[in-house]
Formats: C-alpha cells, sequence, structure tokens
C-alpha cells in the first residue's frame, strides 16, 4: 500500500473510531428498556426474522478471520476490523436477549442454534481485499434497511423494545457503511478504473452474507422474504445510495448497462 493511502485510511479509521467513542457506543444492558418487554404477547414473524438475523450476525468469527487474513496487516485496517467486531458482537447478542427475555425461545433453543449455525463456515464471497472491502460497503447498507424495516414492522406492531433493539444496531450498519464509503472512496482515487470495474462486478453479484448456511431452508426464505429486499429496492435503497455517495452514476460503471444490475438477492426465491 502507498504511503498515501496508508495515511489517508488511517485518518479514516480515527475518524470512525472518534465518533464511535464519543456518540455511538451503546450498552446492551443498561440501553435497552427490557422491563417493558410485554412477555404475553409474542410475534411469531417478527421472533423468526430476528432469530434469522441473530443467526447472520453469529457468522461473525468467519467473517472476523477473513477480515484480520485480508487486511491484519494494516494499521488502520486491522485496528478497524477489531472495533468493528465488538461492535458486531453486540448485534446477535442483543437479538438474542430479545428472544430470551421476550420468553419466545427457551435458552436451550437459543444454545442449538447457535451450535447449528456455528457448525456450518461462512467462506468469503470475493477473492480479492478491493472487493471484499467493496462487499463490506454494500452488505453493511443492505443490513441497515434490512434492521430499518424490521424496526417499522415492530413499531407497527406495537413491539417498542425490539423497535429499539433494530435502532441501534441499524445505527452501528450505518457508521460501517459510511466508513467503508468512506475508504472505497480512497481506493476510487487510487485507482478509479480497477476500482469501478470492482465495484461494478460486486454490485451484479451480491448476495447476503450467509443465506445459505443459515439451518433451516425456510428461514432462509423467509430472511429474503422478510428484507422487503427484491430487485427494485436493491437498486433504489443500496445502488443509487452507495453510487451517490461514491459521487457517481451508474454511467460510471463499466460492463453491461442494459439490463442494469439486477442483484443475486432474490433469484431463489
Ligand atoms: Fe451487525
Ligand atoms: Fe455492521
Amino acid at each position: 500500500m502507498n504511503k498515501e493511502l496508508r495515511e489517508s485510511f488511517h485518518r479514516a479509521y480515527m475518524t470512525f473510531f472518534e465518533n464511535a467513542e464519543r456518540t455511538r457506543r451503546w450498552n446492551l444492558f443498561n440501553d435497552i428498556d427490557w422491563d417493558a418487554l410485554d412477555t404475553s404477547r409474542g410475534d411469531t414473524e417478527l421472533a423468526t426474522n430476528a432469530e434469522t438475523f441473530c443467526g447472520v450476525e453469529l457468522f461473525l468469527p468467519d467473517y472476523m478471520n477473513t477480515h484480520l487474513e485480508l487486511f491484519g496487516r494494516n494499521y488502520a485496517q486491522a485496528w478497524f476490523a477489531v472495533n468493528w467486531g465488538y461492535e458486531e458482537s453486540k448485534h446477535s447478542l442483543a437479538l438474542r436477549e430479545y428472544l430470551r427475555r421476550s420468553g419466545q425461545r427457551t435458552e436451550e433453543q437459543l444454545h442449538d442454534y447457535a451450535d447449528t449455525v456455528l457448525a456450518q463456515r461462512w467462506e468469503r464471497p470475493y477473492e480479492t481485499p478491493r472487493e471484499m472491502l467493496i462487499y463490506g460497503m454494500i452488505q453493511e447498507l443492505t443490513t441497515f434497511v434490512v434492521y430499518r424495516s424490521q424496526r417499522t414492522l415492530a413499531l407497527k406492531n406495537d413491539h417498542q423494545v425490539l423497535a429499539d433493539v433494530y435502532r441501534l444496531i441499524g445505527r452501528d450498519e450505518m457508521a460501517h457503511t459510511k466508513f467503508y464509503q468512506h475508504m472505497v472512496a480512497l481506493l476510487l482515487d487510487d485507482d478509479r478504473e480497477g476500482t469501478l470495474a470492482d465495484l461494478a462486478h460486486v454490485l451484479r453479484t451480491f448476495r447476503m452474507p450467509a443465506e445459505q448456511l443459515l439451518p433451516d431452508p425456510g428461514a432462509r426464505t423467509a430472511l429474503m422474504r422478510s428484507t422487503g429486499i427484491d430487485g427494485r429496492v436493491y437498486l433504489r435503497d443500496i445502488v443509487a445510495p452507495t453510487l451517490k455517495a461514491l459521487h457517481l452514476t451508474r454511467h460510471d460503471l463499466p460492463g453491461p448497462k442494459q439490463p442494469p444490475p439486477v442483484p443475486a438477492l432474490d433469484r431463489e426465491n
């Protein structure tokens, strides 16, 4: 990595970390009003979705391994991975606590679920560090969009505590998205042509992580259905804001312009 990029990455990480420390830290035990949970009233769909997204977050050890393997020898990127991993570790815990404290899953069921999920291994979907960085950017925003839609659903059905969980973890996902966007913008400055080619490729082939690995095929289908993300939403809520944040348009992307990039997200459903 050239010196300029190395320094820019480090500044980007310090800004991210300062914001996280000053304004975004939250506490699983104090910042969610668990006492307000209505244990007499569950919601099968919301609980299944929470379990499914908890499952996606449970592959954290594999995400961390990949991140450290690819980026672990770069100061800023390695420290980001560690901080990011801490933040992500709270996401599955918050969803798990919701399921347990609301009485919709028992402790044993949750342990069994974690064992089943972790018996699988998530493999990184792209080879190069740059593709994986772009993938991280898209994945974080997709997760944010998913949690936003779950929050809306929870509020609509008067499940305030679950809505608060999604608000907190969604806010983290947006912060991660912005950090990745910053990194990709720096990569664009460094090698515009190569980065645009990788961006086009990842946008056209993106899939939710772990979509194929969740234990129950029904849960996999439910995952994509409950995200509410189809080809149209993907273009509107993920591709368009990403390009805008990078000061790009679809015309900047190399490769086939027609048909427009259609995500692999919902192909199987
Ligand atoms: Fe997360
Ligand atoms: Fe995240």
